[in-house]
């Protein structure tokens, strides 16, 4: 299958303060989507899910910046573009579904507003012609009265109706990767079943690959072909989600999964993830840090050195 998110060794450093020492947030990870496939980022709160995609989104907070690595989408180094040429992408062919639809729109605008506005800044429909695909666009998320739904405002609709229009918004101009960010846990269990539904639907019909970040795994059984364990800025464990499922080899991953919720079994039978586990996960992340800032800053000098010339 044609590669379309390829992520190596990547490295994202929250930048030394003036009584901060620098902290490495990402540690090396290695994530690869096929077109077309769903894979998921799963880890534990603080691991750092997020930042891998907001770094492949080109909007990770200030101070915050990619320190070593590479990330290529469709063959095209990523990280080599300006935030310019990134935009040109943005949206069209990347996409991203937020965790809170409420948020993500912006309350002073009309749903046919938003739609529209991507629309025609990627697809160059005029107002007619965007409005007329915002129905249609709408009527595919399983949005009821779409034509009275674009003249309305996101406070006017419920948290599932907002979280359609999102998913409406990421495949308006049928992306090639879209970034689901925690897309239902705003959601009560039922409609996140629904929307989630939705999506999958959405995704093979349009062949998008999805980086779909969450922390419930009884999701990603459901939902994705492969996935990756993250702890604390590093991937643990990766591969096909029924090898995953079935037999965990880490002991972290074992972990997470034993402190998931499962409806098929008395929740008195969850398991917090042991602290000897993360414990370990922590000391060795800490080492990890404190080798590569000494290997660079080992490298830095020695390149100053090849550069002064000898008198
Ligand atoms: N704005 C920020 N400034 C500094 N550090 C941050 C910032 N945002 C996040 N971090 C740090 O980056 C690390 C990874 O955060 P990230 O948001 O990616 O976690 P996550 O896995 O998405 O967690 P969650 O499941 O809670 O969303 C955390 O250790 C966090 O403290
Ligand atoms: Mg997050």
């Amino acid at each position: 299958m044609a590669a379309c998110l390829d992520i190596d060794s990547l490295h994202l450093a929250l930048r030394a303060g003036r009584k901060r020492a620098a902290r490495l947030i990402l540690r090396g990870i290695d994530l690869h989507i096929a077109a077309g496939e769903v894979h998921a980022l799963v880890g534990e709160s603080g691991a750092g899910k997020s930042m891998v995609g907001r770094t492949v989104l080109g909007i990770t907070p200030p101070g915050i910046e990619v320190v070593a690595g590479s990330v290529r989408f469709q063959g095209l180094d990523w990280l080599g573009l300006t935030a310019a040429q990134r935009r040109v992408h943005l949206g069209r062919d990347i996409a991203l579904i937020p965790q809170d639809p409420l948020t993500a729109l912006n309350p002073g605008h009309t749903i046919g507003t938003q739609i529209n506005d991507v629309l025609r800044l990627h697809l160059g429909l005029d107002d007619k012609q965007a409005t007329a695909r915002a129905i249609e666009l709408l009527d595919s998320v399983q949005v009821r009265s779409p034509a009275t739904v674009v003249r309305q405002y996101p406070h006017e609709l419920s948290g599932g109706m907002r979280q359609r229009v999102l998913i409406a918004i990421a495949f308006s101009c049928k992306p090639k990767l879209i970034i689901a960010d925690e897309p239902t846990t705003a959601l009560d269990v039922t409609v996140q079943r629904e929307v989630l539904r939705l999506l999958r639907d959405l995704q093979r019909d349009e062949g998008a690959a999805v980086l779909f970040i969450t922390h419930n795994l009884g999701l990603v059984a459901k939902l994705c072909d492969s996935v990756s364990v993250i702890h604390s800025g590093r991937i643990v464990e990766h591969g096909d989600v029924r090898s995953i499922i079935d037999t965990p080899r880490t002991p972290y991953t074992r972990s997470l999964f034993a402190a998931t919720p499962r409806y098929d079994r008395p929740a008195d039978t969850l398991k917090p993830i042991a602290e000897e586990v993360t414990d370990k996960l922590w000391a060795s992340a800490h080492s990890y840090d404190q080798s590569w800032f000494a290997a660079r800053d080992t490298a830095s000098t020695a390149a100053r050195r090849a550069e002064t010339p000898h008198v």
